[in-house]
């Protein structure tokens, strides 16, 4: 290897830890300073723990008895600010139940139905989600916000690394701040007449440095949901990647939207009623993509 390229590599890779060693000094001061969010979060992280024991079929009584009393000691000292949370009224109804389960010795459990669908049913469930596809000219038409609201609660119904609920959409329609926005987004192009911008972020201090990553996981599982239910009411969008973005680039978006220090932007989805659907891009065959073992 030439001497050049060698120095070329330890310059990049040089580059990139000093990106992380800052990121990550960056990280602990946030998770220093947050408050009781992210105790909020780690009852709600508590108590997915005591409800995953509760509902394990070979339930041990005395197990967990930590967590219990943690999540008990949050639960007080949560209680007047959060009481109005159905996810607080969900922390509290599992204490209880942890509780009696110590008592009685076994769970308290509530059946759940498991559907099952018909042929018919999967097909139209399947034609659905390959409805999908990401559209990037859109009509001016403006969504309104009660179709937002379902969309975000819908979004928000997917699986989150222990039930911290972290993902944060900011969303705008001002057509200043998306022209404003736009030439800070580098997958950005080859759209017109963006109606509508969301920033899918992260809320970083509910993670322990460890689990950092986590966040990314989270907040993309959300924006599929997001996007699927969008597609409910006719809405389409595409999801731009925000990762080459420059410091000043996630800055200034940033404070155009008012997201918090402590939120990472995971990704930009530009969203609105198609003006005309492309043809979806082809997918490889199905069994490159898995292996049974
Ligand atoms: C994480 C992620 C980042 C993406 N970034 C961009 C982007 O910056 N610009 C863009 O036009 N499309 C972007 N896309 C859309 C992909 O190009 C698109 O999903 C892919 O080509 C498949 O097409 P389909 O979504 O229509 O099935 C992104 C998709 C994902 C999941």
């Amino acid at each position: 290897m030439k001497i050049r390229s060698v120095l070329s590599m330890f310059r990049s890779a040089l580059k990139e830890t000093l990106k992380d060693y800052k990121y990550n000094c960056h990280h602990l001061k946030i998770r220093r300073e947050c408050g009781s969010e992210k105790d909020f979060a780690t009852l709600r992280m508590y108590c997915h723990m005591l409800d995953k024991a509760m509902n394990n079929p070979s339930f041990e009584k005395g197990h967990s008895m930590r967590v219990y009393e943690s999540s008990k000691t949050l639960c007080f000292n949560l209680m007047s600010k959060y009481q109005g949370d159905p996810a607080f009224r969900w922390a509290l109804e599992i204490v209880e139940r942890f509780k009696e389960a110590q008592e009685k010795g076994v769970p308290k459990l509530v059946d759940v139905n498991a559907r099952v669908y018909s042929l018919d049913e999967r097909s139209f469930i399947s034609d659905f989600i390959n409805s999908r596809i990401s559209c990037r000219n859109f009509k001016s038409n403006q969504i309104e916000e009660n179709a937002l609201k379902e969309i975000v609660s819908l979004a928000v119904d997917a699986p989150n690394g222990c039930c911290r609920q972290t993902v944060r959409f900011h969303i705008t329609q001002d057509a200043e701040i998306i022209h404003k926005i736009m030439p800070h987004v580098a997958g950005m192009t080859n759209f017109t007449n963006v109606p509508c911008v969301v920033f899918v972020c992260a809320e970083s201090s509910f993670y322990d440095l460890i689990d950092k990553k986590l966040q990314y996981v989270d907040a993309s599982l959300a924006a599929e949901n997001f996007i699927l239910a969008s597609r409910l009411y006719g809405i389409y969008g595409t999801m731009c990647n925000f990762f080459h973005a420059s410091e000043k680039d996630v800055a200034d978006c940033k404070s155009l939207l008012h997201i918090k220090s402590s939120e990472n932007v995971v990704m930009v989805i530009a969203m609105g009623y198609p003006q005309k659907l492309p043809e979806k891009p082809v997918r490889r065959d199905v069994e490159s993509f898995y292996e049974i073992v």
